[in-house]
């Protein structure tokens, strides 16, 4: 069967971005930043992509590219089929996992474009939005119903295919992302006291900053740039042999980290404008679906016609967002199953589609009816998120890393990065040093502080 590639750089460009830029960049950047130190936690933010972000990023571009083959795939042809193969199959697993909790927070940004669109929250008192929050994620159906038009969204754009569906939905969505996010931010720095929000965001804080500071910027770096589970690998895999790989990456981590920064002059403005302190409310759900939208009402007029735009715009732009980046975590899993059962798409994405319906509903219904169902104390949803961003995701960096830097041949490295001796890579050994010895270091270190040994080992 011929295998489609993206029909032009730039929509490669587009969808990998699409890929990065997530509810990552929106829900967690901008907090951890503000608690963290501010522009102190950006620079080290900045350090930690290009150390490390950077060269993982360009060596899964550049084993999907190489291969032209799903995930699996693509690792068992560059080990020779050596037990390294298993990295591969292991990214695939981590995407499809993902994808299960993923889209649970993607139809909560529907609900809440809705919500907002509906002027709902006219007038409703501050206190009573952890209520309306609360009551909603563990409605018995509702939550469940937003949950399947979310997947019904990504499965039709994935049953399009690579060119009409990826790569298309990527061009269409990824400029009004950009816009919708431009326009909040004028907005919200028009606002009165939004100097204070921008300080807050931009005033480098040094005294905050410590060792697991500078993990949280790495995990956060590796989360929003879709790193270490082939998700980039399987994009690159469509990408064209003239595709530039380096300069490519840093393009998808410009944007990524353009937006996410963005992100912070959308909330912190106008948090300040009412004078709710960020270091009081947490990163994620509560700061997104309690805080903010109880933050637009009082800010922009509460039930006004300003308000109703601002919160609509808001959750629209999270749910393109968690939409391109959920497609990019599908595509991973229906490239592997229909390349490596031989299916045809529309029938290994109906699958893939099937798996994470189950899963998906299971993971949303944890918040309400399944509310009982724990695993060491957790619920479904936590299980899943914990498991993949705490385990899974730093073991498949530092095991991509170690491969690309200690294993896959340096002069394969070196042609596919170069389209064959076209481009110049002056960078190349910084490249392989980072790969060899920072990166595995580095991620091996947010792998025993995100499972708690670090902690462990140093009591
Ligand atoms: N990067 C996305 C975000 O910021 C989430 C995401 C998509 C992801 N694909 C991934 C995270 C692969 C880790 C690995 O929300």
């Amino acid at each position: 069967m011929e295998r489609e590639n993206f029909g032009s750089k730039i929509g490669a460009v587009l969808a990998a971005a699409g890929s990065a830029v997530g509810l990552g960049n929106i829900w967690r950047f901008p907090i951890e930043t503000g608690q963290n130190g501010g522009a102190a936690f950006i620079i080290i933010y900045v350090l930690c992509i290009l150390m490390l972000g950077l060269p993982i990023m360009i060596s899964e571009f550049l084993i999907g590219r190489y291969t032209h083959a799903n995930t699996a795939a693509a690792f068992r042809i560059v080990s020779n089929g050596s037990p390294w193969k298993w990295v591969g199959r292991m990214g695939v697993f981590t995407g499809w996992f993902i994808l299960c909790y993923y889209v649970v927070v993607g139809a909560w940004t529907m609900h809440y474009a809705f919500l907002s669109v509906t002027n709902t929250f006219a007038d409703v008192p501050a206190k009573e939005y952890g209520d309306i929050f609360n009551n909603f994620v563990a409605h018995p159906w509702l939550p469940t119903v937003w949950l399947w038009v979310f997947i019904g969204v990504i499965h039709y754009v994935i049953t399009r295919g690579v060119q009409s569906g990826i790569e298309k939905s990527a061009k269409l969505m990824m400029p009004t992302l950009f816009f919708v996010a431009v326009f909040l931010a004028v907005c919200s720095i028009c606002l009165p006291g939004a100097s204070q929000g921008l300080a807050f965001l931009l005033k480098p804080d040094w005294s905050k900053v410590d060792s697991t500071t500078v993990l949280d910027a790495m995990g956060q770096a590796f989360y929003s740039l879709s790193l270490a589970m082939g998700c980039l690998c399987t994009y690159a895999s469509y990408f064209g042999r003239t595709t530039p790989l380096a300069k490519s990456a840093v393009n998808v981590a410009v944007i990524d980290t353009l937006i996410a920064i963005m992100a912070g002059f959308i909330i912190f403005p106008s948090m300040f404008n009412i004078g709710m302190d960020p270091n009081e409310v947490g990163v994620g759900a509560g700061l997104t679906f309690v805080s903010l939208p109880n933050v637009f009402q009082q800010a922009l007029g509460d039930g006004s016609f300003l308000a109703v735009v601002f919160s609509t715009l808001f959750y629209f732009l999270l749910f393109v967002a968690a939409l391109t980046s959920a497609i990019s975590l599908h595509e991973v899993a229906t490239a592997y199953v229909t390349e490596e059962f031989g299916m045809a798409r529309k029938k290994g994405a109906a699958l893939v589609t099937a798996t994470i319906l189950v899963l998906g509903t299971l993971c949303s219904l944890s918040f309400g009816p399944l509310s009982g169902v724990t695993l060491f104390g957790r619920n479904l949803f936590s299980v899943f998120d914990d498991l993949s961003g705490r385990i899974l995701l730093p073991l498949g960096g530092m095991l991509i890393s170690i491969f690309a830097g200690w294993v896959l041949d340096r002069k394969l490295y070196r042609d596919e990065l170069s389209n064959g001796g076209v481009l110049k890579t002056p960078y190349f050994k910084l490249l392989v040093f980072s790969l060899r010895y920072i990166a595995p270091l580095a991620i091996g270190l947010v792998f025993l502080e995100q499972t708690g040994l670090f902690a462990f080992l140093l009591r």
